[in-house]
């Protein structure tokens, strides 16, 4: 999440219909060919012409490669799969470097099922659980049976349900006026939303309203449901197969495995690929983006490549802030942005520039704003300038501080002096490095 709350400002690419991209929008200041660039990659991404594609965003240090792929992610909206990792994550001492490559590579390829499934389906009237003495004794009581009253358009039905049921009920946090569906099979249970007869204008809430169900509470339905292949992975390897993903899924393999093996993800492959032929399901291809891509090395690249070869693959977007470097994992192959030729052959590069100082005054404005400090006219031209000579990022880091420090100062203003009390606490990178430089001997060896 923290990688993530720094960016929590931008809620799109900010494109108008043709995809240009104004000074600011959504957030998003400047960087317009980039922004561009991206909305351009949405298109190709919806109309799925991207598939096993990469993408490079290359630019120095907090020029927003990062936050123009998170825009990207909220374009993309909830339906294509957007898996995200830091490249050094693949460095964990208990997985093998691939297996993290092919979990994210997975989290980022998308399943669309569609399925007739029986359930019961209506707006909740009546919700009670009935509780009956503890059968063992004890104090506690237990929930014997839950009844739940369904309306549609058309009449109410009455159910009888068991407790398992009423678990599922309180997981997913349903009440009376949600329009729900509950599968007659599994007993599955699943949220549609809020029913539209308790939509009032005032609204602000993130609630998803719904019409009444037509037809009949007991019937046939298609059910559409999009999961990604890791959450098949995942559900084909546990024992109860996990609610959340459809019955079908969740019973690809006969023999469940404990762990999710090279084996288990090629046979769920063999099934995903009938179902799509079958045309039960369709693939969605989403993104896998991956950040400060030079961090992986050789081994991890050439899986990459292999991956990205294969029928099914999301598209692969990096980043990174290196120049000409070495290749990890090779003694001295060099090369742009430290990825071997041949994948940096295949992906399509996109540019972020250094920002003018009046973008780093406003990107400083609106995250202060954001953050709910109140900077003077000074302290903000002081950030500005140093954003500006060191990175943006880090006057972005010094807003919280000086936030702090104002409250114990008992005031709301954050002014020039209270930000160059907070500078000098914290050094940037730069200053730091020289720092080192200059006092090299004091430090231990
Ligand atoms: N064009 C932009 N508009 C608004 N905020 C931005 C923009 N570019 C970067 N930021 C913000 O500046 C900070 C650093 O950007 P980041 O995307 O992490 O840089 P990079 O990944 O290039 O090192 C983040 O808090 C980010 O949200
Ligand atoms: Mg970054």
């Amino acid at each position: 999440m923290a990688r993530i709350s720094c960016h929590s400002h931008i809620k799109g690419l900010g494109l108008d219909e043709e995809g240009n991209a104004s000074d600011t929008s959504s957030g998003l200041v400047g960087q317009k060919p980039a922004r561009e660039s991206m909305g351009i990659i949405v298109d190709m991404i919806r109309s799925k012409k991207m598939a096993g594609r990469a993408v490079l965003m290359a630019g120095p240090p907090a020029t927003g490669k990062t936050a123009i792929a998170l825009a990207l992610a909220q374009e993309l909206g909830n339906k294509i799969p957007f898996s995200l990792m830091v490249a050094s994550e693949v460095y964990s001492s208990e997985v093998k470097k691939t297996e993290v490559l092919m979990e994210n590579f997975r989290k980022a390829i998308g399943l669309r099922l569609k399925e007739i499934k029986e359930v019961y389906e209506g707006e909740v009237t009546e919700l009670v659980p009935c509780e009956t003495e503890n059968p063992l004794g004890g104090y506690g009581k237990t929930i014997s049976n839950v009844i739940v009253t369904l309306k549609t358009v058309k009449g109410s039905k009455q159910l009888k349900l068991d407790p398992t049921v009423y678990e599922l009920i309180q997981r997913e946090k349903i009440e009376v006026g949600d329009v729900i569906y509950i599968e007659v099979n599994t007993g599955s249970v699943k949220r549609q939303g809020r029913s539209d007869a308790f939509a009032t204008e005032y609204d602000l809430e993130a609630e998803e309203y719904v019409p009444l169900p037509k037809g009949d509470v007991h019937k046939k339905k298609e059910v559409v449901q999009d999961v990604t292949l890791h959450d098949i992975d995942t559900a084909n390897s546990r024992s109860d197969g996990g609610q959340d993903v459809l019955s079908m899924v969740g019973q690809l393999i006969k023999n469940k495995k404990t762990e999710i093996t090279d084996r288990l993800r090629s046979e769920v492959n063999v099934i995903v690929n009938r179902y799509i032929e079958r045309g039960v399901a369709e693939l969605v291809p989403g993104v896998l983006f991956i950040d400060e891509v030079h961090m992986l090395d050789l081994e991890c690249f050439t899986y990459l490549h292999r991956a990205l070869e294969s029928s099914i693959s999301p598209i692969v977007i990096f980043a990174t802030n290196r120049g000409r470097t070495v290749v990890r994992g090779t003694e001295d192959i060099k090369s742009p942005h430290g990825l071997p030729a041949d994948l940096l052959d295949r992906t399509m590069v996109i540019k972020t520039m250094p920002f003018t100082k009046e973008e780093i005054l406003q990107i400083i404005k609106i995250r202060s704003q954001f953050e709910n400090v109140e900077l003077d006219d000074e302290a903000l031209v002081h950030l500005g300038e140093i954003g500006f000579n060191s990175t943006l990022r880090y006057a972005l880091q010094l807003l919280s501080p000086a936030n702090y420090l104002a409250k114990i100062y008992k005031t709301n203003i954050v002014d020039l002096k209270l930000i160059k009390e907070v500078a000098d606490c914290f050094m940037d990178a730069k200053t730091s490095a020289k720092t080192l430089i200059k006092e090299d001997e004091k430090f231990m060896k």
